[in-house]
């Protein structure tokens, strides 16, 4: 069992593969309806408990018609609700039709160029009328509707003669070739506005802003007299779940627990204390570091080193928990993008790490689940973080690995290495800090390598360890690119790592975007 959905009407987004398909979901939240993303191929109409106005057809990267594509259910395809579809989405509401598709002929990525004509414009999408003619909108497509049938009209076309906006003559049934949601589409907000308030005429029932007081509500009544238990590691989801349990429970009902796994960033174990304690959250610290050192000792392969990790942490949790038979319900800060595991994240996809975190706890536990943040995106959880008075340093954190400095410190693990490792990385989040950049880069961190290079310092030559500098841009660190920092100020870091962290003489910054890399080195 988990807290229901905040709310019990909005939209329906069928997702077929679409990077951008949580985005869309997002982009439909931030103009204050709420949206809900299910499998694009799903056979049945979700209607007994979710009230929606109209459904989104995501892009994906299918060929229509090709074996194994993804089709539109037949409940759709005969809906009365009126429908977007976005690329792929268009592409089967045009084939659905009767619409004439083609394959590779004009492959377009990036920016381009639309004109309307409203001439036909059907009554239902009048307002798009009051969008401007002239357009600039993203697209990414190798595929597109070459004729649609009669049944619809051709609103738009792109420089290139590109079909790029279609409108059903009777049904609400519009379809975009190109991508609303991103914000290289100049109008795409407008665009998705006049489809909910004025195609679906759906009200608003969204405002993050607002989400505080009915997330208190839930967990009262989800709770009730129960005890909580909940794991945290620092991070920003686990801190926010802790603080509003407590908030809506009380402190007697919440406790949350925090393994220190000798892996942490300088002085973080005693950090959290203090900012737990400030925030009148129960914190347990569990000392364990003897513990995963014995057991990491040695072990250089990366996912013998996370698998480790993720058992140890288990282990120490659950001798708590049975220590503990007080407790009713376990709290996790599940996102809503971790729920949803079709949406862009994918399904089946190949195994590159073996993630662990604070929300990887195992179901025997035969403890409730409460997960206040299931259906929410990490910038909403921000919003109520800042709203319970969570301070900036909290709330605005990097993100830090569950496996913490063990994916950082390349080669074996010792106590050493740590030390080498969190004195170094200070220095530079400091010096992030100070300099302002903190805040301009999604993550940023150093990694110590098993490399040894000659130096001279002093009269004296240095033979020690090499450590690299990482920092990157991202958005939900699916993708990421090279933070842009000023050579000055790295030769600054670097000069300042080598003079004052013995074990280090050389450091060298990474320049290597995602993909091709990850953004932690193992
Ligand atoms: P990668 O290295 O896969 O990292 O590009 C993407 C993002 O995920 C973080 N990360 C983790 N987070 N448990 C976590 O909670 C993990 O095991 C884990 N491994 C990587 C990483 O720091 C980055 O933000």
């Amino acid at each position: 069992m988990h807290l229901q959905r905040p709310v019990n009407e909005g939209f329906l987004i069928l997702d077929y593969g679409s990077q951008y398909t949580l985005l869309i979901a997002r982009r439909l939240r931030e103009i204050g309806v709420y949206a809900e993303i299910i499998d694009g191929t799903r056979q049945t109409e979700p209607k007994e408990d979710f009230h929606f106005h109209g459904i989104i057809l995501s892009g994906g990267p299918d060929t229509v018609g090709d074996e194994g594509a993804r089709s539109l259910p037949a409940w759709v395809a005969a809906s009365k609700k009126p429908i977007l579809g976005i690329c792929y989405g268009m592409q089967l509401m045009a084939e659905a039709s009767g619409g004439k598709l083609r394959s590779g002929h004009e492959r377009e990525y990036g920016k381009a160029h639309l004109s309307f004509d409203f001439k036909e414009l059907p009554k239902y999408a009048e307002s798009l009328r009051s969008l401007p003619k002239d357009q600039i909108v993203w697209m990414s497509h190798g595929d597109d509707v070459e004729a649609p049938d009669d049944s619809f009209v051709t609103l738009a076309r792109t420089d290139d003669k590109v079909v790029a906006v279609i409108a059903h003559r009777e049904k609400p049934w519009i379809g975009l070739q190109f991508h609303p949601e991103v914000q290289h589409t100049d109008h795409g907000e407008a665009l998705l506005k006049a489809f909910v308030f004025d195609i679906c005429k759906a009200p608003r029932n969204w405002d993050s802003s607002q989400m505080l007081n009915a997330s208190i509500e839930r967990i009262r009544q989800n709770v009730g007299k129960g005890k909580v238990l909940m794991a945290v590691s620092g991070g920003v989801d686990s801190t926010v779940a802790a603080l509003l349990l407590t908030r809506a429970l009380g402190q007697e009902q919440v406790h949350a627990i925090f393994v220190d796994h000798g892996l942490l960033r300088k002085d973080e174990a005693i950090w959290v204390q203090d900012q737990f304690k400030s925030l009148g959250v129960h914190l347990t610290t569990l000392d364990q570091k003897k513990e995963f050192y014995e057991e990491l000792a040695g072990i250089t392969d990366p996912e013998q080193k996370r698998k480790i990790i993720g058992r140890k942490f288990i282990e120490a949790f659950e001798a708590f928990a049975k220590g503990h038979k007080e407790f009713t319900h376990l709290g996790q800060g599940t996102l809503y993008p971790d729920v949803i595991e079709s949406a862009g994240h994918g399904a089946g996809a190949k195994v590159i790490k073996s993630h662990h975190n604070v929300g990887g706890l195992p179901e025997k536990l035969a403890l409730e689940l409460v997960e206040p943040f299931r259906y929410l995106f990490k910038d909403e959880v921000r919003i109520i973080g800042r709203a319970l008075g969570i301070p900036s340093i909290l709330v605005d954190r990097h993100p830090f690995p569950g496996p913490g400095l063990a994916v950082r410190i390349i080669g074996a693990i010792d106590a050493e290495k740590v030390r080498i490792l969190q004195e170094a990385d200070a220095i530079f989040i400091r010096q992030l800090h100070e300099h302002g950049f903190y805040s301009q880069v999604w993550q940023a961190f150093a990694v110590l390598l098993p490399v040894k290079s000659v130096g001279v310092m002093g009269d004296n030559r240095t033979y020690q360890d090499v450590c690299a500098l990482r920092a990157v841009t991202a958005s939900d660190g699916m993708t990421a690119g090279v933070g842009d920092l000023p050579i000055s100020f790295l030769v600054n870091v670097g000069t300042e790592i080598v003079r004052k962290v013995n074990g280090i003489n050389r450091v060298v910054y990474d320049v290597t975007t995602k993909p091709p890399a990850t953004i932690e080195w193992e």
